[in-house]
Parts: C-alpha cells; sequence; structure tokens
C-alpha cells in the first residue's frame, strides 16, 4: 500500500524526486557550415532542448531564443542521453548556445509528469559556442591525435601543446581513442570528459573510427554518441579551402579470425565505404576544394604491418584515391611515426601513439608539425 501511494505521489508531483544532473557533455558533434548537433547526457529521464542566441552583445534572455529538440518520427524524444540537431545557422559564424533538460518523474499511458529543470548557466556565466565551418575562412588550424587508448595524460599533454583556444578550429581523433568499449562509461572515462574539459563544449572534435573502437558490447553503440551527417562513421566535411574525407578501415585482421567471435563482417563493409568514396571523389565539393585531405586510422602501408584491413583498403580505397588529386593522406595504429612518399600517389603521415599533428592550412599551404608530449616539433611536412 505504502509503495502504492509512493508512486501515486510521484506522479502527482507532491514529492520532488532528487535534483536532475548534467553527468555529460555537452559536445559538437556533426558540425557543419549551417548546422551542429549538440550532445549531453543527464542522471535520469528528461525532455531536452537547446536554445542559440548569436553573439551580438545582447544577454542570452535580451528575447526569446529559438528552441530545439531531438524528435524522431514527428515524437520528442525523452531519455538520457541528448542528441539534438541545430539548423539554420550561417557559415563562419559563431552562435552562444543553452542546454536544457526537464526531468521526467513519471509516465502513465499519455501522461507525462515532469519534474525539476536543469540547463547550463547563461545568467552569469558566458555562453557556451557553436562555430559553424565556414568554406572561405583563409587560415584553418586543427590538431590530430590518434591511438590515445584511454590515456587522459596523453591528450592532456597534447591540448596543452598544440591547442590554442581562439585559433584552433577542431580536433581529429583518428581512431583508437579507446582500447574497446565494453561500456559507455568506458568512452567518457577513456577521453570524452577530457575532451569535453578543455574543448569540446565550444570546438568541434571529428572522430575517424579507429579498429579499436570496433570492439566491445557497446561498439555497436558508437554512432548515438558520436553522430555524423551521413549516419556512417565515414564522411566528409569542408573547411577553408580544404575538403576533409573521414574514411573508415574497419578491423585489421580477416573477418574469420577467433578474435571477432563471428560478428566481423568488414569485407562486405569496405566494399560499402569504398562505393561511397567514389560518389565523393566525384562531388564538385571535393573537386572544387584547394586541397583534398584523407583521415584513416590503419595506414595502407606495404611491409610486416600490412594485415588483412589494410590490404584491402590498399587495394580498394587507393585506386579511387589515387585518382582524386588528394594533398595528404594521415593515419596512425601502427604506434609509429613515419612518412611515405611511395605508397600512393600522394603521400601519407603516419603519426604515432605519442604525437599530436598540429597542421596550419592557407593560401600558402598544408603545414604539418609532429609534436611530442613535451611540445617539442619532431618533424614538419609541408604541402601545396
Ligand atoms: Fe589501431
Amino acid at each position: 500500500m505504502k509503495r502504492i501511494l509512493l508512486a501515486v505521489a510521484l506522479f502527482c508531483g507532491v514529492y520532488s524526486a532528487q535534483a536532475i544532473k548534467i553527468i555529460h557533455g555537452p559536445y559538437l558533434q556533426a558540425v557543419t557550415d549551417t548546422e551542429a548537433t549538440i550532445m549531453w547526457v543527464t542522471d535520469v529521464d528528461a525532455l531536452s532542448w537547446v536554445e542559440v542566441a548569436p553573439e551580438d552583445g545582447k544577454h542570452f534572455y535580451y528575447r526569446d531564443r529559438p528552441k530545439f529538440y531531438q524528435t524522431d518520427m514527428g515524437k520528442r524524444i525523452i531519455g538520457t542521453v541528448h542528441q539534438v540537431r541545430v539548423t539554420g545557422l550561417k557559415p563562419g559564424t559563431k552562435y552562444r548556445y543553452a542546454i536544457a533538460s526537464k526531468e521526467v518523474l513519471a509516465q502513465k499511458g499519455n501522461r507525462i509528469h515532469y519534474g525539476n529543470i536543469v540547463s547550463t548557466n547563461v545568467y552569469r556565466k558566458v555562453a557556451q559556442t557553436i562555430p559553424t565551418l565556414d568554406p572561405k575562412k583563409e587560415s584553418i588550424e586543427f590538431v590530430v591525435m590518434n591511438d590515445v587508448h584511454a590515456k587522459n595524460e596523453k591528450m592532456e599533454a597534447y591540448l596543452t601543446h598544440c591547442f590554442k583556444k581562439g585559433e584552433t578550429d577542431m580536433v581529429i581523433f583518428n581512431g583508437d581513442m579507446v582500447s574497446s568499449i565494453p561500456s559507455i562509461e568506458t568512452l567518457y572515462k577513456g577521453f570524452l570528459d577530457t575532451a569535453v574539459k578543455h574543448f569540446a563544449s565550444d570546438v568541434p572534435f571529428y572522430y575517424v573510427r579507429g579498429n579499436h573502437e570496433t570492439r566491445g558490447k557497446y561498439s555497436g553503440d558508437y554512432l548515438k554518441y558520436f553522430p555524423t551527417t551521413t549516419g556512417k562513421p565515414y564522411y566528409t566535411i569542408t573547411h577553408g579551402n580544404t575538403f576533409f574525407i573521414m574514411l573508415d578501415g574497419g578491423e585489421d585482421k580477416p573477418d574469420n579470425n577467433i578474435e571477432y567471435y563471428e560478428t566481423a563482417a568488414y569485407d562486405d563493409y569496405r566494399k560499402e565505404v569504398a562505393e561511397w568514396l567514389k560518389t565523393v571523389v566525384e562531388s564538385n565539393e571535393c573537386k572544387s576544394a584547394k586541397h583534398r585531405v584523407v583521415f584513416l586510422h590503419m595506414p595502407p602501408i606495404e611491409g610486416h604491418k600490412m594485415w588483412h584491413g589494410t590490404r584491402q583498403i590498399q587495394e580498394m580505397y587507393l585506386p579511387i584515391l589515387n585518382n582524386a588529386n588528394i594533398s595528404v593522406m594521415l593515419c596512425g595504429h601502427v604506434h609509429k611515426y613515419s612518412y611515405h612518399t611511395n605508397q600512393a600517389a600522394f603521400p601519407i603521415v603516419v603519426n604515432s601513439f605519442e604525437d599530436a599533428l598540429k597542421v596550419k592550412i592557407d593560401a600558402n599551404g598544408i603545414k604539418v608539425d609532429v609534436v611530442d608530449m613535451a611540445g617539442a616539433i619532431k618533424a614538419t611536412h609541408s604541402f601545396k
């Protein structure tokens, strides 16, 4: 009887549940020149929205701001993982945003009983911002890191030496940020909370899936946390004078390897990626850009590190890319730095697991600095 009374009381709002909390995020995803996705997580089910305001010097609450909700099949979504797409933005523009989540205390039939609201503080604090991409931007800068394998101290070092607030446009996670995804907590503890602490609420990161992100019970939820414009782990963006292709090579060993327990189907997946890539390199956006930069976790480099996955990449992706006037390909995976000019029709930089790449692209071309964890530049490559 007591339990029934408590349930009724909760539904009627007599008792307020413990205050809802934002426990991860917000972080920006799939930022383009006109849209962006804001991601965050609450500790309990909630109905969530994002309010957006221009950076015009007026207070966030100067007027009612447009609200964006996560919807599916015409219905606003209730849950703990919030993925809100903001649309109708202008290229090369910074917008302020605030997130809000209204806790759901109970649902009975069609009735929903709401509790407290948690939101980012835009009363006194400076609001977080969405910087949209801009094909007309004359100079862009970004940081690339890979094979972090959940070692947050590496990220901290890379960001300390390579990330410059107000100058760095984006960060690229070029695969193997974690060793496996046995739980979603692995992603937060492995790198995502550190990314949010340093930059990810205001500067976008673009994730290139590595072979290790394909492993673990929750690896199939990858796109729920890292949504893209294609709905797949492979996608493109344009920023400044450059067209970027984020590729996915799947796993490294043959599909029937015992490590995959009969779940791998990457031979067919790589065919799917190659078919997509054919259409991408024929697009006007790709052809009209001054530079074309490819990110791919596993490098198609001849030698004893060429396993089944990289061999298929060499056979299936390279013939397409070799005819696409690619400026440079940036890879990771083998944990060792190397530079190649004889493996494809374009140069390939393989970044190690203890360096980051600091890249600047402007009218003079592409400059890639290989920066170690102490901030020393180990090598520099320039491409026209
Ligand atoms: Fe890898």
